[in-house]
């Protein structure tokens, strides 16, 4: 006998990349390299110059020790300038605390709002930390169907009849892990309308926010004076300067939900490492025109992934795509995503995600992060799949 631990984290699966990186240990080693579509991190380094600015602060005697919880201030002012141009409005350095990536900012979020037996409306196919976090926590998930012919879209009609007593908020990604799918601004603000009425909280995940193509604006939520009584907004800057290792996060909500966040953010971290939040001011105040370059490649990359995607003689359909991601529904009937996932390493040499993670009833799909690989390995990618009989 040994000691008990919880149900609710027993009863949770094993974190999924990490799972099907565990396939690779197995694979027959055919000659052919791996193309890594599952876990999305930017095949780029950081900004050179980034990088440069970093090193030349190892040796002040600040940088090893914590800041405020909440993140430093001029880290925020220059968070806040940021805003303004990406959002067109003015977010106060009382409205943000930086933390460990996105992923961190999602349990403050969670763990200020929401008590065990609480629900959360997420729409699927969904990001599967989410769920994740939220059945350790023991707060349920109401899950939105995905619709195939929405193209993975979050209709706001269907997500409000989930609402009941116990919701606390609204969960969307935008744009989609693991669909691509951008959400509209209309439709983003139609969802906080929802959420107004039912006097609960919209949260959105924006970790890919800077992938949308032509660099459009995602919302205009904050010009609204009223934003923090029903919005939290969850970011990240660790996809847009590729710096996914320094746990480059944000929670960004009204001054009175930070305050409480704050109390959870002692409890868990203390704060985001001080050399991550320069990396983020450095970003934030000279990165712009680099950030849009990587996401006009992103763009190419997915237009170039659509079209040899798209061509005649391919079994696997696509089913959604946009930023990043393409959700694509396989073609071998009664086999589950994984099964289909493990024959794509063995025998095609892909590594990929199963569409199962992302939600019940979503065996049929398999989701490819095709950010991951530069335009020239993009043809090849997608003869691998045409290939698999
Ligand atoms: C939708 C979504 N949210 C959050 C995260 C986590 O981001 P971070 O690395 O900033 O914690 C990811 C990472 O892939 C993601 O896809």
């Amino acid at each position: 006998m040994s000691m008990m631990m919880s149900p609710l984290i027993t009863g949770v699966h094993f974190p999924p990349i990490s799972e099907v990186k565990r396939w690779l240990a197995e694979r027959p080693l055919d000659g052919r390299e791996l193309i890594d579509l599952c876990q999305a991190v930017p095949d780029y380094l950081p900004a050179p110059e980034l990088t440069e600015h970093l090193s030349g602060l190892l040796t002040d005697p600040l940088i090893s020790k914590y800041s405020p919880d909440e993140g430093i201030l001029e880290v925020r002012e220059a968070v806040c300038g940021y805003y303004g141009r990406k959002y067109g409005a003015q977010v106060s350095p009382g409205n943000i605390c930086l933390t460990i990536g996105a992923s961190q900012a999602f349990w403050l979020a969670i763990v200020t709002l929401c008590r065990a037996g609480d629900e959360v409306v997420v729409q699927a196919p969904y990001y599967f930390d989410h769920p994740m976090a939220l059945d350790i926590l023991g707060i349920k998930g109401v899950y939105a169907s995905f619709v195939e012919a929405d193209g993975g879209l979050p209709n706001p009609v269907a997500i409000e009849k989930l609402i009941g007593d116990r919701t606390r908020a609204i969960l969307v990604v935008s744009p989609s892990n693991p669909t691509g799918a951008i959400t509209s601004p209309e439709t983003i603000r139609t969802l906080f309308d929802v959420a107004k009425r039912h006097n609960i909280a919209l949260i959105l995940d924006e970790t890919y926010n800077e992938f949308i193509p032509g660099g459009l604006r995602p919302h205009d939520l904050f010009s609204d004076p009223a934003w923090g009584g029903h919005f939290i907004q969850i970011a990240s800057f660790g996809k847009t300067y590729a710096l996914t290792g320094y746990r480059a996060g944000l929670l960004v909500a009204s001054e009175p939900f930070i305050h409480n966040a704050l109390k959870a953010q002692d409890t868990m971290v203390v704060c985001q490492p001080r050399i991550t939040q320069h990396a983020v001011k450095y970003g934030v105040e000279h990165l712009d025109g680099w950030v849009a370059a990587n996401r006009d490649m992103m763009t190419r990359r997915h237009d170039l992934f659509r079209e040899e995607f798209l061509q005649p003689g391919n079994r696997f359909r696509l089913a959604a795509s946009g930023a990043f991601f393409a959700w694509v529904h396989h073609p071998f009937e009664g086999c589950s995503g994984r099964q289909v996932a493990k024959r794509l390493v063995d025998e095609a040499a892909i590594l990929c995600l199963p569409g199962e993670v992302f939600g019940p009833g979503l065996e049929g799909y398999v989701r490819l992060a095709f950010g991951n690989i530069r335009e020239e390995a993009i043809p090849e990618a997608v003869r691998r799949f045409r290939e698999l009989v």
